[in-house]
């Protein structure tokens, strides 16, 4: 049972969903008829659906029957027999999960065809004005339906445990490029864009966009969306794409959903990625210009496999998405960029890890999270990726490299198309390594249970370690004894080294040091978005005051909640909540409820 979804599928199961989605950006709303195909398990059982916000038209029910099944379309479909109509419910209304749709089914009805509009504050839709978007010249409108936003948006069995096809038609009230996560588009008469997903998927991925979008091919299988403005500067940053799709396949098995495309959103996007199958949406905060951020579209491409492949029954299993595919992610980013480059990010990713068990309460330091009563979103934490992914990595050091791939190709290719828990996942990992493999000589058994269900990291973890970072501890000493900003040898250094710098700047860096980095190195001016947010943070906690100009900029312009979290904290703690206060009256109507969500609670505002 899914503690997040009031669905009931096994009484009443979706197959498909037929959808007709009309994108009325004048009134920020859809205006939308989801027709369902449904597998009906319990006679007399309503189907139970997910929604939040929805304001619902009208339901009917007809039956479709037997045939059909493998190549339907709905979203057009009418029966043979006259629609009807049916006896529907919504229940209480519940502050995290929205409201369930009840519907009965008389007779042998398998179709439901609900009409319904959304809410202009629908917490899975972010619409935005032309001037929060590249170009400025037209709106935009994207979905982000993680954890469980595809409810505000689509009325559905909202949890990762149920999969469905769907096929759709999306028209809009601007003369816009549609995208859904699917196959497509295919232009129809009118303006209407057709799309159609033939592999069965959780309702986290479904994901609509709507803007002034072109598109630059990468490769065979690979292709980039952008705003006309980025879409080259996309193009030179994601040349590698098809290059990833490769190595991807060759550890872990075939690619299963045809092309991997991206789609550039605008700022204001509150993620770094998001896997949706086919088409990862992604931050602009990644395009570089040096290709260095890239391991985020390696971590998105991978989710092909952990996560849309094989995915997490429910989100307290999320390390199941997360920390596998990390752990992939940086086998596919040392196939194309070497072992050095995955080990400073394996590093990097142990420090923020280490950061927050300092502070997360003992129960959300486990792998397996208990989050019945609570947003899932919470779940979203360093543990679930990096405690995840090196809790895989150590399984990889003590069984070795061969037989763990081995084992991780069987795991995918056995689920492929399934939901799983923790412990079938556990069960599975007994049976097929830990009790089929020796360790390697000098390792033991591992302790899976300590590193799945207790708090903290087992000491004995593994710890990425790599020179690269060596000489970037050696230039933090002797920056720290006073030598001039001159003498640090970052010529060549890549944005990773950057980060590790300064993470380490101790809390006794002065102004006049920070002064001659900042002008020796030219941080407040950099492009690389990881780099000036992280140097903007240091400058806060520093009371460094030449860069507020820039960090104002900075978070009225960037939506991205990985940015925003800690610059916002470093203001609160040193001084500056009225500053905090007042950018954030100004950047809020700007940025995604889920940012909104996080920074309300943080900076204590009204919700509204
Ligand atoms: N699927 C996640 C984003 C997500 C997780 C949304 C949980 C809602 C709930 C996506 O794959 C992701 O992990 N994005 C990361 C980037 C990554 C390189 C760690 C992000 O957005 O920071
Ligand atoms: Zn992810």
């Amino acid at each position: 049972m899914d503690p997040h979804s009031f669905a009931r599928p096994q009484e009443v199961r979706v197959e498909h969903l037929g959808l007709r989605l009309r994108v009325e950006f004048a009134a920020r709303r859809l205006h939308a008829v989801a027709t369902f195909r449904v597998q009906r398990h319990r006679p007399d059982a309503p189907l139970v659906l997910d929604t939040r916000d929805l304001a619902i038209e009208n339901i009917r029910v007809a039956r479709l029957g037997s045939d059909g099944a493998a190549d339907l379309s709905l979203a057009e479909w009418e029966p043979a027999a006259p629609w009807t109509t049916a006896r529907w419910h919504l229940g209480t209304a519940d502050g995290a999960l929205g409201q369930p749709l009840e519907i009965a089914l008389p007779d042998a009805m398998d179709v439901v065809r609900i009409v319904y509009r959304t809410s202009p504050d629908a917490s899975g839709l972010q619409w935005l004005e032309p001037p929060q978007t590249a170009d400025g010249v037209e709106p935009f409108l994207y979905s982000q339906s993680q954890a469980i936003h595809a409810r505000s948006w689509i009325p559905c069995q909202d949890t990762p445990g149920v999969r469905h096809t769907f096929d759709a038609i999306v028209e809009s009230d601007r003369p816009l490029q549609a995208l859904m996560a699917a196959e497509g588009p295919v232009s129809l008469a009118e303006g209407r864009s057709a799309f159609r997903m033939p592999q069965p998927i959780p309702s986290y991925l479904l994901a609509l966009a709507v803007g002034r979008l072109e598109r630059r091919e990468l490769g065979p299988r690979t292709a980039v969306w952008a705003e006309p403005s980025l879409v080259a500067a996309a193009a030179h940053e994601f040349a590698d794409v098809e290059s990833m799709l490769a190595a991807g396949e060759a550890l872990y098995g075939p690619y299963r959903w045809g092309r991997y495309d991206l789609l550039v959103l605008p700022p204001a996007f509150p993620f770094g990625g998001m896997e949706n199958p086919r088409l990862t949406f992604a931050t602009p905060t990644i395009l570089a210009g040096d290709r260095s951020l890239v391991s985020l579209v390696a971590h998105e491409l991978a989710h092909s496999w952990s996560g849309n492949l094989v995915t997490n029954a429910t989100w307290s299993d999320l390390w199941l998405n997360e920390g596998f595919t990390v752990y992939f992610e940086r086998r596919i980013v040392e196939a194309l960029y070497g072992r050095e480059r995955a080990e400073m990010e394996a590093a990097l990713g142990v420090q923020e890890l280490e950061h927050v068990l300092r502070e997360l309460p003992p129960h959300d330091q486990r792998l397996k999270l208990a989050l019945d009563g609570r947003d899932p979103d919470d779940a979203m934490t360093p543990v679930a990726y990096e405690k995840g992914a090196l809790f895989l990595r150590m399984l990889e050091e003590t069984y070795g490299r061969p037989a763990f791939d081995a084992f991780l190709r069987g795991w995918f290719g056995e689920h492929a198309f399934s939901s799983v828990s923790t412990e079938a996942f556990l069960a599975y990992l007994d049976a097929h390594l830990l009790d089929s493999v020796p360790p390697r000589p000098g390792h033991a058994r591992p302790d899976v249970d300590a590193w799945i269900f207790a708090a903290g990291l087992v000491p004995d973890a593994p710890r990425p370690q790599t020179d690269a970072f060596e000489g970037v501890a050696q230039a933090l000493v002797r920056f720290g004894q006073g030598r001039p900003a001159a003498e640090i040898p970052a010529a060549a250094w890549v944005p990773q080294q950057w980060l590790r710098f300064l993470r380490g700047l101790p809390e006794s860096t002065s102004l006049a040091q920070l002064t001659d980095l900042d002008r020796t190195w030219g941080l407040s001016q950099r492009e690389n978005a990881e780099i000036l947010a992280q140097w903007l943070e240091v400058s806060v906690r520093h009371g460094y005051h030449a860069c507020d100009p820039v960090l104002e900029r900075f978070l009225l312009r960037v939506g991205r909640r990985k940015f925003l979290m800690p610059l916002y904290k470093a203001m609160l703690a040193h001084g500056r909540t009225e500053d905090a206060r007042r950018i954030y009256a100004r950047a809020r109507p700007g940025y995604h409820a889920i940012a909104r969500r996080s920074l309300d609670e943080l900076l204590a505002h009204e919700p509204d």
